[in-house]
């Protein structure tokens, strides 16, 4: 209603405002339009925006990192809602001006890539799981009513996450988890939600290794002798990554188990009385202790 009530106020000035704007050099593939109608309009500029709309512009605009297509010649307001003057020519016409509410995911998700599709973090997006399944970035973002001011978001993580991902809220209620629900680790130190080039969106550190030797360093290696399996089926052969009823978020409940996977006992190992199925010898890491591979044993004893 106070939109209304200033529209008339408005009019004049904005009248005035037009005369003076210059066409603006365009940065932004907005020339091609989305919709016939706005074809036709121009650029007006977000000083004219904020005469009709200055709640936005002060509390949901000037405030946050959108400022910045201010800058430089850019259009602000226009470079996401497209040329503005047919619109501010109707008296605010909502049918000649670009609104997100009626947009496809694809399409609001096609005008944030007209920027940040070239983002380190964002250039995999059209091939991940989130773009494939309908999710976009107005799914997790929200560039004037974030609820989380940190990168935009529309709630917190995890929250956010747990929102559409149940079965992930369940592993990190387990006995022994990552402490995400804690806040001590966040679901996109692991993931990156835009996409990645690897499976279920994880991220890799530099080296192509995986992100668990980011803070696992000492896992990592190399090792004069290297566990075969840590190198070549990854850490979640043996360890679930949110959570596990198992201490140290081991895949199963008793060492022994894990290791019979993939040994078979006790003909393996030394023959006689180093390996049987005496409860003596389950324990597999309490003479295996460098599990993860050593540079002093090739039984990683030490
Ligand atoms: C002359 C006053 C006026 C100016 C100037 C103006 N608007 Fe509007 N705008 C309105 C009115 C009135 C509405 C109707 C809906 C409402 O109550 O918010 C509206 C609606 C909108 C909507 C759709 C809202 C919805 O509910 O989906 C968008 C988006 C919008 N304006 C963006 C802009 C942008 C961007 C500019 C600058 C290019 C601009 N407006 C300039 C008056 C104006
Ligand atoms: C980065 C892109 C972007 C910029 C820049 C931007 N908007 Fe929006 N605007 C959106 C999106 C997306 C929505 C849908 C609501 C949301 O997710 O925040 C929206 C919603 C709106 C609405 C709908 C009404 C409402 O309250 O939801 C109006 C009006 C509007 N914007 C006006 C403006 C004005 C005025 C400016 C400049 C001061 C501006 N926008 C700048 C992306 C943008
Ligand atoms: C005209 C270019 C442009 C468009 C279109 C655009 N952005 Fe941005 N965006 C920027 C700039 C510039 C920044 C501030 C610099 C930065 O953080 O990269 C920014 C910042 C952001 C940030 C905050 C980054 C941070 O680290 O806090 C998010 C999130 C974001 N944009 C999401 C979106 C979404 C979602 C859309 C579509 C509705 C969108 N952007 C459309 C240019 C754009
Ligand atoms: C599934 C939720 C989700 C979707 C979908 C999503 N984002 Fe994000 N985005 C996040 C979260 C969470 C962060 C903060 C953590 C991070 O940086 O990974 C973030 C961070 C960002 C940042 C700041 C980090 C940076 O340096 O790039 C930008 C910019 C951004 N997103 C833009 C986008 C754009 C554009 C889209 C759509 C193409 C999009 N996001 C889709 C959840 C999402
Ligand atoms: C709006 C719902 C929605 C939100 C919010 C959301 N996701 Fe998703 N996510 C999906 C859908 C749908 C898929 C694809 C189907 C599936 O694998 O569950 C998916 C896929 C994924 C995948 C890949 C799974 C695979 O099997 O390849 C990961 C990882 C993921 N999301 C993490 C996150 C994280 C982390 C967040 C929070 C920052 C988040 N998602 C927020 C809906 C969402
Ligand atoms: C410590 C790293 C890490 C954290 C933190 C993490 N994930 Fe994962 N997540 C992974 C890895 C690694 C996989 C792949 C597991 C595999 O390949 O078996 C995965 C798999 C997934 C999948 C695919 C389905 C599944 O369960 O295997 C989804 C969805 C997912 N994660 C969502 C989330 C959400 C939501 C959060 C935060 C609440 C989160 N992840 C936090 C590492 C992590
Ligand atoms: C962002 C840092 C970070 C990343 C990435 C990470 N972790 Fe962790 N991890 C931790 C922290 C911190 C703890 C200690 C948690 C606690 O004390 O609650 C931990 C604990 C563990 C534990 C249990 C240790 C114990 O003594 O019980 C295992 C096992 C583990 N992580 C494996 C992994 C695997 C596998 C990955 C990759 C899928 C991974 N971590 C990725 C930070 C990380
Ligand atoms: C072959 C199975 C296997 C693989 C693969 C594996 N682990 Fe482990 N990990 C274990 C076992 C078994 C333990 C428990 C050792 C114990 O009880 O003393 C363990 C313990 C841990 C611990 C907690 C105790 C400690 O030594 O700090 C962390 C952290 C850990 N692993 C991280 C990783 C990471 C990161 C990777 C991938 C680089 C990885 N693990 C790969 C079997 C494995
Ligand atoms: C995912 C499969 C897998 C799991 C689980 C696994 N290993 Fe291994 N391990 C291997 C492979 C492959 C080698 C390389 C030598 C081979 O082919 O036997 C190896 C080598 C070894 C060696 C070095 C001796 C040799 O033959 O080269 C020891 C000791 C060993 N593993 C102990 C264990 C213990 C103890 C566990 C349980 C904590 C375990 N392994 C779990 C696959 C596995
Ligand atoms: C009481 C100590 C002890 C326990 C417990 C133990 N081992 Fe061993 N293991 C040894 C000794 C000693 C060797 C021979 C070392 C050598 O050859 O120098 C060995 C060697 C091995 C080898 C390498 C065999 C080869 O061909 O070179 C494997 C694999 C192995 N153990 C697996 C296991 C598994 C699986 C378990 C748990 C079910 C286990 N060990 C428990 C003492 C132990």
């Amino acid at each position: 209603m106070e939109v209304r009530a200033k529209v008339l106020a408005s009019v004049a000035a904005v009248a005035l405002i037009l005369l003076s704007v210059q066409p603006t050099l365009a940065r932004n593939p907005d020339e091609k339009g989305t919709a016939a109608q706005k074809d036709a309009a121009k650029y007006v500029g977000a000083d004219v925006c904020k005469t009709c709309h200055e709640e936005i512009y002060k509390k949901h605009f000037e405030l946050t990192p959108h400022f910045q297509t201010m800058l430089e010649g850019g259009h602000g307001c226009e470079s996401c809602h497209g040329p503005g003057s047919a619109h501010v020519e109707g008296g605010g016409d909502i049918t000649k001006i670009i609104r997100f509410s009626t947009l496809s995911t694809q399409e609001a998700t096609a005008r944030c890539l007209s920027c940040h599709g070239n983002g380190l973090q964002q250039r995999h997006f059209a091939a991940s799981a989130h773009a494939s399944n309908d999710v976009g970035c107005l799914n997790c973002h929200s560039p004037h009513y974030a609820k989380e001011p940190n990168h935009l978001l529309v709630q917190a993580q995890p929250g956010l996450c747990y929102g559409c991902h149940v079965s992930a809220k369940a592993d990190f209620a387990r006995p022994y988890h990552h402490r995400v629900d804690e806040g001590l680790l966040f679901c996109t130190d692991c993931h990156n939600v835009h996409g990645t080039t690897t499976v279920r969106q994880v991220r890799t550190i530099p080296t192509g290794d995986a992100i668990c030797v980011k803070c696992h360093a000492e896992k990592e290696g190399p090792f004069v002798y290297e566990h075969v399996p840590v190198k070549t089926e990854g850490c979640v052969s043996c360890h679930t990554p949110h959570g596990s009823n198992n201490p140290r978020y081991l895949r199963v409940s008793q060492v022994n188990l894990l290791c019979l996977q993939c040994h078979t006992f006790p003909v393996q190992g030394p023959q006689g009385p180093a390996h049987n199925q005496a409860a003596k010898y389950q324990a597999c890491t309490m003479c295996h202790t460098q599990i993860h591979g050593s540079n002093a044993s090739n039984v990683f004893f030490r």
